[in-house]
């Protein structure tokens, strides 16, 4: 086999939980992921990403594991999970498990035990202070706005949380706990899984415990922000890299917060050794007030995501990899985004894939982003699951004293359970997800949003999808080739040319819903351009040309003699 295979692939991410439910019971499960396996074959996806599928009482949906080991009674058995594993192989595709390191529930058996006797060997598992007269140790606030130490009444003492309450951070300077870690991550490569995203990595080293609750409240210190990549997570990740990766022929992925171009290469640098792509998120951040949170909203810049998307290309160009997203189960929908959900849903759709598909790095492509989803238009905070939107919603408007309006709007924006919604499979009883009743309510938009209609439709979202992932591969060399950026200041053409030293592409894409007039490059030959892909039945080739609104052009040139 190829050794850096994954270089090649396109990833398809599963949301289980909304994926396809088989039993009727309105979760998704395993037996309903292998009835789409072919779906996700045809699309041209070459590996799978399942979220967590661990015992959890789902506080945090999967993310809080009580059992890294066994498969949650709602998703199947383990014979459920060694089927889907064959049905996968026997497409000849590949699947990635979903491996939360940085955290366990608070019912996980470790945490149980820990919390209850200052003298288990368990209680060293996590991070346990006593507090300070003021409370709690130290004056750290997650990414949530929220103090991360909880007090636990059995012992005196509180436990760091950098998630929910109910999610206790693990003690990585512990080496049982990083040995136990290894011995759960090679149980399922055992297994013949293909690779693991592992969660919140840059949390698992912790900077020193300063500056103290009590330091803060007496105004001798500002508050601290928890500050993620501590000092020692390389060398957990090259443990890591010796003891599990480097014995198997799978790929890695690490979803690492907070990072920019030139940190991500100390994580996926090619001399580095360490992980094969990390998720990074600077061009998922563009659209929220600088130094806030994501519920901050503010207008996207074109010029910001040019500048972010190509400093990432430009910076991993030869010396790392990639990741290309629009989306994952924590990112509204990207047409609602960055796109138009409404009268160009389809064109801007298509436009978003143009724009980020043709560039170097693996695309990972997530459930019903090929058919164009949208985000959903719940207006009562009843409607919603997510902690983090249910949180951020009571603190607001009960804490805060904002006006419920604008928090609304915050939600509607981007609230994770955009995500979440149902997969549309088609137009009947609940978007053919479930027999049952939904576990989150179906987008309404279903009757017209579905991989039915997609299906059906040579013109569809799907049907570009589809071409955008053979186009892909058809020109593999290319795709690997340099990148560079024209016009970083126009404020609604995103243009850019690949190339190997015998052809290029030119990919031009109109970012906006007005038209835009876009110049032949000098630098590009037009005489022996062809037209490869477009979502417009438009096939001008000249110096002065206008694209409509959100229109995507990519062509294919021959190298100048
Ligand atoms: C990142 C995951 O993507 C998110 O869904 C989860 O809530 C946190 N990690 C905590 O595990």
């Amino acid at each position: 086999m190829k050794k850096d295979w994954w270089k090649d692939a396109v990833v398809y991410q599963i949301y289980p939980r909304s994926f396809q439910d088989s039993n009727g019971d309105g979760i998704g499960d395993l037996r309903g992921i292998i009835s789409r396996l072919d779906y996700i074959k045809e699309l041209g996806a070459d590996v799978i990403w399942i979220c967590p599928i661990y015992p959890s009482p789902n506080v945090d949906y999967g993310y809080d594991v009580t059992d890294h080991k066994t498969i949650m009674d709602s998703y199947g058995t383990m014979e459920d999970f060694h089927d889907l594993l064959d049905e996968v192989h026997q497409r000849g595709l590949k699947l990635v498990m979903d491996f939360v390191l940085n955290h366990t529930s608070v019912e996980h058996p470790w945490f149980k035990e820990a919390e209850l006797d200052k003298n288990s060997k368990y209680r060293s598992y996590y991070l346990w202070r006593p507090g300070t007269k003021n409370g709690p140790p130290t004056d750290w606030v997650s990414d949530y706005g929220r103090p991360v130490w909880q007090y636990e009444e059995h012992t005196g003492e509180y436990y760091l949380h950098m998630n929910a309450v109910k999610q206790a951070d693990l003690n990585w300077e512990n080496p049982d706990v990083r040995q136990a870690v290894y011995d759960m991550m090679k149980f399922w490569l055992d297994k013949g899984v293909d690779g693991l995203r592992i969660d919140q990595l840059h949390l698992i080293s912790k900077k020193e415990f300063l500056p103290s609750y009590e330091d803060y409240v007496n105004q001798r210190a500002e508050p601290k922000p928890f500050q993620p990549n501590g000092e020692r997570i390389h060398d957990y990740l090259k443990e890591m890299t010796d003891e599990v990766f480097s014995q198997y022929d799978v790929m890695s992925v690490g979803e690492v917060g907070s990072v920019t171009p030139e940190e991500g290469l100390t994580y996926t640098g090619t001399d580095k050794h360490e992980l094969n792509m990390i998720f990074h998120f600077q061009h998922m951040e563009l659209d929220q007030q600088p130094g806030k949170a994501h519920w901050d909203l503010k207008p996207l810049e074109l010029s910001d995501l040019k500048s972010v998307l190509s400093k990432w290309q430009k910076t991993l160009e030869h010396k790392g990899w990639n990741t290309l997203f629009w989306c994952n189960h924590d990112q509204p929908r990207i047409v609602s985004r960055f796109g138009d959900e409404g009268r160009y849903r389809k064109e801007s759709a298509k436009m978003l894939a143009t724009v980020l598909y043709f560039m170097k790095g693996t695309p990972y492509i997530y459930q019903g982003e090929e058919i164009g989803m949208t985000n959903a238009p719940f207006m009562r905070i009843e409607d919603y699951k997510d902690i983090q939107t249910i949180n951020m919603y009571h603190k607001r408007v009960f804490e805060n004293g904002y006006d419920p309006e604008e928090v609304m709007a915050s939600i509607l924006a981007k609230s994770r359970d955009h995500a979440r919604t149902p997969m549309q499979w088609s137009s009947g009883k609940n978007a053919g997800f479930t027999d049952g009743t939904p576990w989150l309510k179906i987008n309404p938009n279903y009757t017209s949003v579905n991989a039915e209609e997609a299906e059906a439709d040579p013109d569809s979202i799907l049907a570009y999808y589809k071409k955008v992932i053979s186009l892909r591969k058809q020109y593999a060399d290319l795709i690997k080739g340099s990148y560079d950026l024209l016009l970083p200041d126009d404020p609604q053409l995103f243009v850019y040319v690949r190339g190997n030293g015998n052809q290029q592409l030119l990919v031009v894409n109109n970012f906006s819903k007005e038209q835009a007039v876009f110049h032949w490059p000098e630098l590009c030959s037009k005489d022996q351009a062809s037209l490869l892909l477009s979502n417009y039945k438009n096939s001008d080739i000249a110096d002065e040309m206008v694209f409509q609104p959100y229109e995507s052009r990519v062509y294919l040139l021959n190298e100048r003699e």
